[in-house]
C-alpha cells in the first residue's frame, strides 16, 4: 500500500470518494472550537474542507499525489496545507494539534513509532478521532481487494487500549455508518475512537 497503490486506486475513477465529510467527523467534532487540525489520509480532501470551513487550520497529509492534486483543485479559494507524505514516516510537530484525525487511515502495526508520533502530536486538551472500518465476519466476502489483510493494520479499539491515564475516552465503540456502505462492500459498521488528552495544567 505504497504511493503507487494509492495513485493506481485513485486514477481507476474520475472521484473515488463521496465528497461529502465523514458522519463520524460531523458527528464528534461539530462541537469542538476550531484551532489547528491534522488529518491523516485525507483523500480527495472532503473532510479536510469540512474542518477549513469551520474555521480549523488544516494540515492535511496524503501519500497519493493524485488524490491530493483532486482536493487541492477541490478546495478552490479554501486554505488548506496538503501535504505530501507517508504517515508512516511522517514526523508531525508534538503537541501542535487541538485535533488529529485518521479516518479510514490504514495504520500498519508495522508502524508504531508513528503511531506514537501520531498520539503525540495532539495538543495538551486534543482531540484525537480514529474511525476504521468494522470487518468482523465479512472481510473474507466483500473485501474490494483480498490482497489487503486488515488484521495488519491498527483498529480504533486497539489504540484506545494504548492510551495512557494522560487521556480520556469519550467515544470506544462499533456503531453503524452514517452513510450507507458503498456498492459492493460489507462496510456497513463504523469502530470509532475519540479521546482527549489531558489539558496542561
Ligand atoms: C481509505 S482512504 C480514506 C480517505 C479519507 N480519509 C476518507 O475517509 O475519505 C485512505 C487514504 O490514506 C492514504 N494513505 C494510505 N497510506 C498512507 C500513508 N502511509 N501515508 C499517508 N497517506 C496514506 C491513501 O492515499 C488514501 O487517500
Amino acid at each position: 500500500m505504497d504511493q503507487r497503490f494509492w495513485d493506481d486506486r485513485y486514477l481507476e475513477q474520475d472521484q473515488l470518494w463521496s465528497g461529502a465529510p465523514n458522519g463520524v467527523l460531523v458527528a464528534e467534532v461539530a462541537d469542538l472550537s476550531p484551532g489547528q487540525a491534522l488529518d491523516l489520509g485525507c483523500g480527495e480532501g472532503a473532510d479536510a474542507l469540512w474542518l477549513a470551513g469551520r474555521g480549523w487550520l488544516v494540515t492535511a497529509v496524503d501519500i497519493s499525489r493524485v488524490a491530493l492534486e483532486r482536493a487541492a483543485a477541490a478546495a478552490g479559494d479554501v486554505s488548506v496545507c496538503w501535504t505530501h507524505g507517508d504517515v508512516t514516516r511522517y514526523g508531525p510537530p508534538a503537541g501542535a494539534f487541538d485535533l488529529v484525525s485518521a479516518l479510514y487511515f490504514p495504520l500498519p502495526r508495522t508502524a508504531p513509532a508513528a503511531l506514537r508520533a501520531l498520539l503525540a502530536a495532539v495538543a495538551p486538551g486534543g482531540t484525537l478521532l480514529v474511525a476504521g472500518h468494522d470487518l468482523d465476519g465479512t472481510r473474507h466476502h466483500h473485501d474490494p481487494d483480498p490482497a489487503i489483510d486488515p488484521d495488519d493494520f491498527y483498529r480504533p479499539d486497539e489504540i484506545a487500549k494504548l492510551l495512557d491515564d494522560t487521556w480520556t475516552v469519550q467515544v470506544d465503540e462499533t456503531r453503524p455508518r452514517v452513510s450507507p456502505a458503498p456498492p459492493g462492500s460489507g462496510h456497513v459498521n463504523d469502530i470509532v475512537l475519540k479521546a482527549r488528552r489531558a489539558p496542561s495544567r
